[in-house]
């Protein structure tokens, strides 16, 4: 009972971006079990979570939204409202990443480790999905919870990358955005604090999803990264879960503009 009271989620509404997989999809299906209904945001492909929930117990339903468009992120918002009637959790999940170096001199072997010279183009779109997507989807949810006068809370996915440069791969764009999201996140806490709606980020290390697995990361990179973990593993997204589901609940009443690491003691060593 007590537990209940102080992580339960029943009567809230929580919106999750990019929950078609990987951790969006697992955490969606974690807060639909501690009683959130549970709005999938995604560019497609969310009958699988959908799926899941229904058989945990839970509701969900899914609004096609690419978060990089703020036109489709206001309609995407209104329609949760129009089903939902409110919006109390904010989970800003989606991301992408590139492991790309800024210069590759003429016949350079990049070992499997990079997949080539990163774009300008490219670097702006990992900044737009990771970090201005996040504050398109913050900024049309923190709208409807202080007209509603809903005291909720926000947790933008950030990275270990944001505080440390991973090595062997280059991926200066995602490090950068996710140091961003960390602070954008303290500043919109420091904001949005008379309104009673509280802003965080996770800052996960790697987390076994197809983001950390072949064919988006070569055997190479892999084998590299091995020694490096602590606890000689990745992480699944279900340890995530808890941390996510703290920082949604009343648990969390007084933790504003903070940054939970949860990355196996990576960024320890
Ligand atoms: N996997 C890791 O090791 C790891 C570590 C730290 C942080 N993260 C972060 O966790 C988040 C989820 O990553 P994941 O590992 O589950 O990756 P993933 O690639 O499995 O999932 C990302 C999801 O975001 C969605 N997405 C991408 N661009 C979008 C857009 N413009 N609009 C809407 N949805 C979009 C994708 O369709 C996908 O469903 C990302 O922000 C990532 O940076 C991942």
């Amino acid at each position: 009972m007590y537990l209940e009271e102080i992580f339960g989620l029943k009567g809230k509404t929580a919106v999750i971006t990019g929950a078609g997989r990987g951790i969006g999809q697992v955490v969606a299906v974690g807060l639909a079990k501690a009683g959130a209904e549970i709005a999938i945001v995604c560019r497609s492909g969310a009958d699988e979570t959908i799926q899941m929930i229904e058989e945990a117990g839970g509701k969900a339903y899914f609004v096609p939204c690419d978060v990089t468009d703020e036109a489709a992120v206001k309609s995407a918002v209104t329609e949760i409202i129009e089903k939902s009637g409110k919006i109390d959790i904010l989970f800003n999940n989606a991301g992408i990443c590139y492991h790309k170096k800024a210069i590759v001199l003429e016949g350079e072997d990049l070992g499997g480790l990079n997949d080539g010279e990163a774009a300008v183009e490219e670097f702006r779109n990992v900044m737009d999905v990771n970090l201005t997507g996040e504050y398109i989807m913050a900024v049309a949810v923190a709208r409807t919870m202080i007209e509603k006068k809903i005291k909720g809370s926000i947790i933008n996915m950030a990275s270990m990358s944001g505080s440390i440069v991973n090595v062997p791969q280059c991926q200066a764009a995602y490090n950068a955005s996710k140091a961003a999201v960390i602070h954008m996140s303290k500043s919109l806490a420091i904001e949005w604090a008379e309104y009673g709606i509280r802003v965080n980020s996770i800052s996960p290390g790697y987390v076994g999803t197809p983001m950390s697995q072949p064919p988006f990361v070569h055997q190479e990179l892999l084998d590299a990264w091995n020694p490096m973990f602590p606890l000689h593993r990745m992480a699944k997204p279900e340890e995530l879960v808890p941390a996510i589901l703290y920082l949604t609940s009343p648990a969390a009443g007084y933790t504003t503009g903070s940054d939970i690491v949860v990355d196996g003691g990576y960024t320890c060593i």
